[in-house]
């Protein structure tokens, strides 16, 4: 029960990895808000967990509706101790079929989405005197480009920067701001990877996941349970002493 009596906002909790946190958090005594654009999935979701877990709907992407979703988040936990900035999406093309409107969007809401939700928590941290915790979710297509993953690529990178600026910025407030940087970590994320390769790349569906889990040093795709102790450490009393870091969890697959 690392994390008794805390309280956490998670974006993007209605599945996959956010859902995850979600329920390692329950486990480990907090009470968690799953905030994400797909409502009913996160009301789901909330229910499966139990009475320690809140649906919020929250579009990472409108300013209204991520201050609607923190109010909410306050009013139903009491406070906000833990914010994880999960939410993103995924997008692949070659550099010649980039589209702008594609660029704009993957941006809003994995870069945009994550700083705006950051600050308006971080606000609250502060007028509170809370001494919180914040995790980004980064990747480790933030640590080096790939041919056809400029745009998504990118915005990890961005994810990084933005967690040592935001880590060096809220320490004086004692919030301490850092990231996980997952490998490959299957689930419905990577079905839409695959999909992106099998077109790309003209490989049969499941193809693409093969690779990338052979590839592996640790010899396997990640599962989201993976991620879930250096969520928990990074959010614990253990971890108060790092700040603006980013950590590779990923089966050995990037050293830095
Ligand atoms: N799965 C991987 O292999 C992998 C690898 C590296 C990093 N990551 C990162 O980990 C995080 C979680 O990944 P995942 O695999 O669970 O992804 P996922 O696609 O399964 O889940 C993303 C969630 O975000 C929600 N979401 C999308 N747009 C939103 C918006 N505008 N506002 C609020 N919520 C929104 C979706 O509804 C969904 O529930 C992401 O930041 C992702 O980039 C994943």
């Amino acid at each position: 029960m690392r994390l008794d009596g805390k309280t956490a906002l998670i974006t993007g909790a209605a599945r996959g990895i956010g859902r995850a946190f979600a329920e390692r958090y329950v486990a480990e005594g907090a009470r968690v808000a799953i905030a994400d654009i797909d409502l009913p999935r996160a009301q789901e979701t909330a229910s499966q967990i139990g009475e320690q877990a809140i649906a919020v709907h929250m579009d990472v992407t409108d300013q209204a509706s991520i201050d609607a979703a923190v109010a909410q988040a306050i009013a139903e936990l009491g406070r906000i101790d833990i914010l994880i900035n999960n939410a993103a999406i995924f997008t692949a093309a070659p550099i010649t079929e980039i589209t702008r409107a594609d660029y704009a969007r993957t941006f809003d809401i994995n870069v945009a989405g994550t700083l705006f939700t950051l600050q308006a928590v971080a606000r609250h941290m502060i007028d509170a005197g809370i001494k919180g915790r914040i995790i980004n979710m980064a990747s480790q297509a933030g640590r080096r480009g790939e041919p056809l993953v400029a745009v998504y690529c990118a915005t990890k990178a961005a994810i990084i920067s933005l967690t040592q600026s935001a880590g060096l910025n809220l320490i004086q407030h004692g919030i301490n701001v850092n990231a996980i940087s997952p490998g490959v970590v299957d689930g419905e994320h990577w079905d839409g990877v695959d999909a992106f390769f099998a077109k790309y790349e003209n490989k049969a569906p499941g193809q693409k996941k093969r690779e990338v889990g052979a590839a592996v040093p640790y010899g396997r795709m990640g599962k989201a349970d993976d991620l879930t102790g250096m969520a928990v450490f990074l959010a614990s009393d253990d971890a108060d002493y790092v700040v603006a870091q980013c950590y590779n969890v990923d089966g050995g697959q990037w050293m830095s």
